[in-house]
């Protein structure tokens, strides 16, 4: 039984990794940035840190005492901040260092990253291939500039943490909003009645993909295994995890099929916007193909992914789960109540 810290534990991953860690029997806390889900995390046996990552007053956050209290032996960072180096890493450091001056072990970390990082390509590669330095083959987009030099950072921290990197590629399954900058509009223009689809994207992305309780299960893995695969200097713990890889195109027609659009319909792929908004460069980090493996999480974590066999397949269930998550966040913006589905 481990003592877990996720931070960012009511978010798409966070959320099931904590049931997950649950199910294993581990003791989670969760920080949450207000109280409105505090009831949520209580019912699933998680206990709730409220707080932001950085307090705005100089004070300790929050999440940084519960480390202390409760003595926390692992803390898993799901956070998509920039800065993770000054807000969750040097803090971490400093509490281990602490703990290390009395004799302690050492603090455990996880870093979720992301696969991004590798940037675009279709070469088989592998989460021993360097990625986002000079010497690798496609740089990451944009919108995860700072993330190779996040998870730099976090595989030099082992002197003072016991420390890995998990990187999951595009997450699927539920009601993850992720999927919402391209979904919510095919699914808007098809209850329109549309016959043609638009669709800013390559027709020739092929994305690694893996469902939201496979992301889960690998983060649990690396929890249980943290010792045995990271805080010493020889160590490379970095594990990559997808479970398929796909045509973003397919995904995208089997999606509009499942939501009412006619089977063999037109659907224009007029590439990705070039420009610089905060949509323009998601828009382009959706765009990364990846061709990489997950071996190392099997071998070394025992990782054992269950969703088989990928997204396009199960499209008449994941459609299902995502129209209930949109409509949910639609009605939650507007302070009403989810009536009906498909309709
Ligand atoms: N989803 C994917 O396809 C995917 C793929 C690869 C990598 N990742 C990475 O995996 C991580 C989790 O992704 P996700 O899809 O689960 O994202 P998400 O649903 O947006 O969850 C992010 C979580 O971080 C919390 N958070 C954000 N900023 C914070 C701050 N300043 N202080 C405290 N908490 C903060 C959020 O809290 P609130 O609940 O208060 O908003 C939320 O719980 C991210 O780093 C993401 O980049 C995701």
């Amino acid at each position: 039984m481990v003592r877990v810290l996720v931070i960012g534990a009511a978010g798409f991953i966070g959320f099931r990794f904590s049931q997950h860690l649950r199910r294993a029997n581990h003791i989670v806390y969760g920080t949450i940035r207000n109280s409105a889900k505090e009831n949520l995390l209580l019912a699933n046996e998680i206990f709730p840190i409220i707080g932001e990552v950085e307090s705005k007053d100089n004070t300790t956050p929050a999440w940084i005492e519960a480390i202390k209290t409760h003595n926390i032996d692992v803390v898993v960072d799901l956070t998509p901040i920039l800065n993770t180096n000054e807000a969750i890493l040097q803090p971490l450091i400093r509490v281990s260092k602490e703990r290390q001056a009395l004799g302690l072990p050492k603090l455990g970390y996880i870093y979720c990253s992301g696969m991004w990082c590798y940037g675009s390509g279709y070469e088989p590669t592998s989460d021993l291939s360097p990625a986002g330095v000079k010497t690798s083959r496609h740089q990451p987009p944009a919108i995860i500039h700072s993330r190779p030099e996040v998870e730099h950072q976090v595989v030099a921290s082992w002197e003072h943490l016991t420390a890995a990197v998990v990187r999951p590629c595009h997450v699927y399954g539920g009601t993850g909003k992720d999927w919402d900058l391209y979904f919510a509009q095919i699914y808007t223009e098809v209850q329109k009645g549309s016959t043609k689809l638009t669709i800013q994207a390559n027709p020739d992305t092929s994305p690694g993909l893996i469902h939201v309780e496979d992301i889960a299960s690998a983060l649990v893995a690396a929890v249980e295994k943290l010792e045995l695969v990271a805080g010493r200097k020889d160590q490379y713990p970095v594990f990559d995890v997808s479970t398929s890889h796909e045509s973003l195109a397919f995904v995208f027609r089997r999606f509009a099929e499942e939501v009412g659009f006619s089977k063999g319909g037109q659907i224009d792929f007029v590439g990705v916007p070039t420009g610089a908004s905060l949509s323009d460069l998601y828009h382009q980090g959706f765009s990364t193909s990846i061709n990489t493996g997950s071996t190392r999480a099997r071998t070394l974590l025992g990782w054992a992914p269950t969703k088989a066999p990928g997204f396009a397949a199960g499209m008449h269930i994941y459609a299902k789960a995502w129209v209930v998550g949109f409509l949910e966040r639609q009605e939650k913006a507007k302070g009403g109540q989810v009536k009906t589905l498909f309709t």
